[in-house]
């Protein structure tokens, strides 16, 4: 199974990816072949301007993958800038595909913002999304690194059910 786990916040010290490493780590050592790709590493340009090169690469490795795994920072509720711009400009041979989010934010009580991202990519390509979000917030982590044994549990779930149903939608 080919897995693109995609992190999206630009942020320097961004937990998002945190989480993605971890899941790419535990999908890793599972057999899947995960490819991890680091939104601050790519040249972004906003809809209605010319993709860049890296962004028409993304939009390849997309096409190519059998499922994605989506890491977001929460920004007033929603989605942040940088993956709007992805969504908009690189998911377009996303149609159907199984994925799963992965969400970082200040507090307890944006747990809903992810569900931006879920009428966007169902609505939109008519993704398939695994039913359970790993969702962290500032408390979870120390020293940049994940403090909580709940969250490190919670990933260990998430990946083997996104392992288990991804294969399933692949036979
Ligand atoms: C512009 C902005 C808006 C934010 N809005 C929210 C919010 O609505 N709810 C929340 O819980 N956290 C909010 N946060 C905190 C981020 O979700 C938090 O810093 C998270 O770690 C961001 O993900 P990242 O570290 O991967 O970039 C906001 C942060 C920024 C910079």
């Amino acid at each position: 199974m080919k897995t693109l786990i995609l992190s999206s916040s630009l942020s320097n010290s961004s937990r998002s990816f945190i989480l993605c490493n971890e899941v790419f780590k535990c999908l890793s050592s599972k057999g899947s072949k995960c490819t991890m790709i680091d939104a601050r590493n790519v040249s972004l340009r906003p809809t209605h301007n010319k993709p860049t090169i890296q962004m028409e690469a993304l939009s390849k490795q997309i096409e190519e993958t059998d499922n994605i795994i989506i890491g977001m920072g929460v920004h007033c509720y929603s989605i942040n800038d940088s993956l709007k711009i992805l969504l908009d400009n690189t998911f377009k041979n996303a149609i159907g595909k199984f994925y799963g989010i992965l969400c970082a934010a200040g507090g307890e009580k944006s747990y809903l913002s992810t569900m931006h991202l879920t009428q966007i990519c169902m609505n939109e390509w008519r993704m398939i999304q695994l039913p359970r979000i790993v969702y962290a917030t500032e408390k979870d982590f120390t020293n940049e690194k994940i403090s909580s044994k709940d969250l490190l549990k919670r990933i260990k779930i998430f990946t083997n059910d996104f392992y288990t149903i991804g294969n399933k939608l692949l036979s």
